[in-house]
């Protein structure tokens, strides 16, 4: 994995970070006003492409015009597909009318999709790039915390089904992945911190020390003092692209790792519909807690390291209760039903990511329904 810093003309400090996955290998580069050289940086990984830009309307009214400036001075602009935010335009009528409006553009196979949002945006469109004309190339501008540290690196795409989520999807690894750390700026407080959720993810599933830094200094990445967000930015990406490389398809158990606390979470999104209710990022903060609480009661954990945790997510305004999702809230049935039908299951056996501690994150492929439904039992009734 290539790993570099440099000064671009303007002065201001970049990084790019390499996904090293042979012939499909690609750079995450990570600085600030990237949008406005987005035509130069494409047609460096992708020369004579053409762009179609998907993205959603709060994105493209705040952040579309630098962009759509460069590809359109490039001559490189095909036009936009705009959607509507949020979690239900993953799917199957959005994902066909933005197939079909992408091949209205002109889309061709030389051509390639950038995904200009956050990681609604950014499953959608690569799971639409993926299908299209049989796979046109792909490029991730992702625009929230979540998308710049997590969903715009590692190739998953997808879209939600009654059934559950990223039910349906591809892998399918972008060409480049540019995030520009500005456009933050604009996020509000809330999707910002449940993209922070993912950031801690990193630490506590592999790295102790980066929990350490982020529960001492988590208001400065917040409030982008000094360069704490973009290390935290840093960290999390290199993490997740070193990750990526070991195990692109989740085959040998290393990626697995990264869906710490989202059986859990996933099934909290299901039940609370995919709404406003409940953001990806607070199902998988409530997610992380239980699988540190339920590491806890299998005599895994340390209860400190639990107690940590819980306190961490607690400070920053994170939810951490099943109890703290708005309205009405699930039965240890329905989301024992829920979880079952997680991607993780395998001949009928529950796998969980499980820990040793902060840092210390394994899979457990055979939990016992037993144990888990007790436990789900207990957490249920927890405020
Ligand atoms: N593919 C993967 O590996 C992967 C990993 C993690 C999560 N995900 C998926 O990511 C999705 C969640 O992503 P998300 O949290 O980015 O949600 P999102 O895409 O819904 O974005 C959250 C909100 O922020 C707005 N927004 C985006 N950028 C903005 C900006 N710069 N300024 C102001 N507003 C902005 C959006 O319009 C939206 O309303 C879920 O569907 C989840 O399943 C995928």
């Amino acid at each position: 994995m290539r790993d570099s810093a440099a000064a671009p003309a303007n002065g201001a400090r970049e990084t790019t970070i390499d996904v090293a996955l042979g012939d499909r290998s690609y750079p995450i580069v990570i600085g600030e006003d990237l949008l406005g050289s987005a035509a130069e940086r494409i047609a460096a990984s992708l020369p004579a492409a053409r762009c179609a830009v998907v993205s959603d309307t709060t994105v493209a009214e705040l952040h579309l015009s630098p962009l759509k400036k460069s590809l359109s001075d490039a001559k490189l602009y095909l036009g936009e597909v705009v959607v509507q935010p949020g979690e239900a335009s993953k799917s199957f009528p959005v994902l066909a009318d933005v197939s079909e409006q992408l091949l209205e553009l002109g889309v061709e196979r030389g051509d390639c999709v950038v995904a200009f949002g956050g990681g609604v945006v950014g499953d959608l469109a690569g799971f639409a790039a993926s299908i299209l004309r049989r796979g046109v190339r792909l490029v991730q501008i992702p625009t929230t915390l979540l998308a710049q540290v997590d969903s715009s690196v590692g190739g998953k795409t997808g879209i939600d089904t009654r059934q559950g989520k990223n039910l349906i999807g591809t892998f399918y690894q972008p060409s480049l992945v540019l995030a520009d750390t500005k456009v933050l700026d604009t996020l509000s407080e809330r999707d910002f911190r449940a993209g922070y959720a993912e950031v801690v993810k990193y630490g506590l599933l592999g790295d102790a020390d980066f929990f350490a830094w982020l529960d001492r200094d988590w208001q400065d990445v917040f409030a982008d003092r000094g360069d704490a967000r973009r290390r935290a930015i840093e960290t999390s990406c290199r993490a997740k692209a070193a990750v990526v490389a070991k195990d692109e398809r989740e085959e040998s158990g290393t990626r697995a790792l990264l869906n710490l606390g989202h059986t859990f979470g996933h099934a909290l999104e299901t039940f609370a519909g995919y709404s406003d209710r409940l953001l990806h990022g607070e199902a998988i903060a409530i997610g992380m807690r239980l699988a540190f609480t339920y590491s806890v009661a299998d005599g895994l954990c340390p209860a400190d390291d639990a107690l940590r945790v819980e306190q961490h997510f607690k400070a920053v305004g994170l939810p951490t209760q099943i109890a703290d999702i708005p309205g009405e809230t699930p039965t240890p049935q329905e989301l024992l039903r829920l979880m079952s039908q997680d991607k993780k299951v395998k001949g009928g056996k529950l796998a969980l990511v499980l820990v040793r501690g902060i840092g210390a994150a394994f899979v457990e492929p055979d939990i016992e329904p037993e144990s888990l439904s007790a436990f789900l039992e207990k957490e249920c009734q927890r405020r």
